[in-house]
């Protein structure tokens, strides 16, 4: 084991001051509730401007799947950028990208692994949808603090105790408003604090305005009925009285613990209530925590110990180089250029010579990083999703669990070298874009397994853009991969299987899995196969 070097020596104060200090966020959403919209504005007001124009790009990403890949100018931070960074008021801002796919994406769930908190952004007209739900439901499983934006008042909503009720009825977690809209649509005039008691008032113009809050003593103030007119005032006093009443009240430990999402309302493309949800995010998000280790130990930030986890893989960063990039989320201790670390699953020492962050097209050397910070490791070698670097102390972090694929088709290349067709696939599985199967019988063309059908566009694009591929994919009847295992054991030797529909296959490490039609077909094979387990994932 390396001894730890000079330069990792860093004093357990200053490690505990930057790790305070730090910020790590995603965003989740359903599409178009204004995901895009929001990390704009909050890029904005952390001055990085030139940034938040690159993020218009990933619109367009959205609409225009299959050409998204052309699109270089946009491609740097729509889908390569795993994360911006940002520094405001003291605090290390670092906002995780989170794909913008229709469908449930693997990726939007290993990137709500690095993160220590998420915002939740919903359309104030239509609620929690179902994206919404999926998301969330990641969130609770792991324990992560979810701050609520309610978007679009300047549209016509739904009513705010409905949309609370919904997140607390829908999601099962307590929703406690932190400001109230006076008014929605055309008649929205701004928003409440109920804590500090202010009136921000909105102005209707292209783009918004910024505006100072003004101070009022309490809601029946003669300065709010001045401001937003008595109808308003009626219905923000009485709704004043139902939350001290009945509502929930913001509670910063029940927050931390995620019971309890914290609420605002405001319009990201009006640039109305930005500044105050950007102020409480950097207030009340929390800064990195201890991890468990797969062995049930906890691993705090502060440990001297380096610790990260690989969880996003990106082939082609730079078309022209074709690098690979693991990017990294850092745990605890200390990251210096040039430190040598050890790779748990290989159990080698790597030397991370090639450390950098991304900024669209652009990539900067990263002299020095800290927990919650994520750095893009270039040509990381043998280094896959889930795995860990450490240095000291041997730690190893949970697997990243893959979710079993829904959706197959068989992937045919046109006019190209095998081998170098099969780096290709085997590059882009290593991303986790997707499974890929071989048959054991006819032409070995491999079928790829993935969650939603979107992926199969985003496969055939990149390989005709990152690697000159035409390949067509030939989409299968079949809904579900499964590995028979009998005794703990892979099934070495060909299964008997009852049914002509099931097609054998091979998994990239030799192992055999059998790709169902549908629930019926896996239910009768096993039932002929008693003494076979049939697992969803390895
Ligand atoms: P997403 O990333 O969550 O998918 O949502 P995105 O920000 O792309 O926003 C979806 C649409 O909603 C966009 O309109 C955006 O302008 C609009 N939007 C976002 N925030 C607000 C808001 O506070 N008020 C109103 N009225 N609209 C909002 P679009 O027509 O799809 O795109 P564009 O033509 O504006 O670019």
């Amino acid at each position: 084991m390396p001894a730890p070097t000079d330069s990792q020596a860093v004093g357990g104060d200053a490690l505990a001051r930057e790790v305070a200090r730090r910020r790590t966020f995603a965003i989740i959403s359903h599409p178009d509730a204004g995901k895009t919209t929001l990390t704009e504005k909050l890029l904005l007001y952390a001055g990085a401007i030139e940034l938040a124009g690159a993020v218009r790009g990933r619109r367009t990403q959205r609409h225009a799947v299959s050409d998204w890949m052309e699109m270089e100018q946009q491609r740097g931070i729509s889908i390569s950028a795993a994360a911006v960074e940002f520094e405001l008021q003291g605090h290390h801002v670092t906002l995780l990208d989170t794909p913008g796919h229709q469908d449930f994406s693997e990726d939007t769930y290993r990137t709500l692994l690095a993160v220590d908190s998420v915002v939740m952004v919903l359309d104030a007209a239509k609620g929690v949808e179902p994206q919404t739900m999926k998301l969330f439901e990641v969130c609770r499983a792991r324990g992560i603090p979810v701050l609520t934006f309610i978007n679009k008042l300047d549209q016509p909503a739904l009513d705010p105790f409905e949309l609370l009720d919904q997140i607390e009825r829908v999601l099962g977690i307590a929703a406690a408003p932190m400001n109230w809209p006076l008014g929605d649509g055309p008649g929205f005039r701004g928003v409440y604090d109920l804590d500090a008691h202010t009136v921000l008032l909105f102005e209707r113009q292209q783009g918004g305005r910024r505006m100072e809050p003004l101070m009022v003593a309490a809601p029946d103030d003669e300065a709010v009925t001045a401001l937003v007119g008595a109808d308003r005032q009626r219905a923000l006093i009485e709704a004043v009285a139902m939350i001290s009443g009945a509502g929930t009240r913001f509670d910063e430990a029940a927050y931390r613990a995620a019971r309890q999402t914290p609420v605002f309302f405001g319009s990201a493309l009006n640039d109305f209530g930005i500044e105050a949800f950007l102020h409480a995010l950097l207030g009340l998000a929390p800064p990195p925590g201890p991890r468990e280790t797969a062995d049930g130990e906890l691993v705090a930030p502060t440990d001297p110990g380096f610790t990260g986890f690989v969880f996003k893989i990106q082939a082609n960063m730079n078309p022209r180089h074709r690098d690979r990039v693991a990017f990294l989320r850092i745990c605890s201790g200390k990251l210096t250029k040039d430190m040598p670390v050890q790779h748990a699953r290989l159990d080698t020492t790597i030397r991370l010579t090639r450390v950098y962050r991304f900024f669209g097209r652009d990539r900067e050397t990263v002299p020095e990083a800290f927990p919650g910070d994520v750095v893009g490791i270039v040509n990381p070698g043998r280094m896959a999703i889930g795995d860990t670097l450490f240095q000291g102390r041997p730690v190893q972090f949970p697997a990243i669990p893959q979710f079993p694929s829904e959706q197959f088709a068989t992937l045919r290349p046109g006019d190209v070298r095998h081998k170098r067709f099969d780096e290709a696939v085997e590059q882009l599985a290593e991303e986790g874009l997707m499974q890929v199967f071989y048959p054991v019988s006819g032409i070995r063309n491999p079928i790829l397994g993935v969650i939603g059908a979107l992926q199969f566009d985003v496969i055939e694009a990149r390989l005709r853009a990152e690697y000159g591929i035409e390949c067509s994919v030939d989409r299968m009847a079949h809904t579900a991969a499964r590995w028979p295992v009998r005794n703990g054991q892979d099934v070495e030797g060909p299964l008997a299987l009852p049914l002509s529909g099931v097609v054998q296959a091979t998994d990239h490490l030799g192992r055999q899995v059998l790709v169902f039609q549908s629930a019926w077909e896996l239910r009768y094979t096993a039932e002929k196969n008693p003494e076979v387990e049939f697992l969803a994932s390895r």
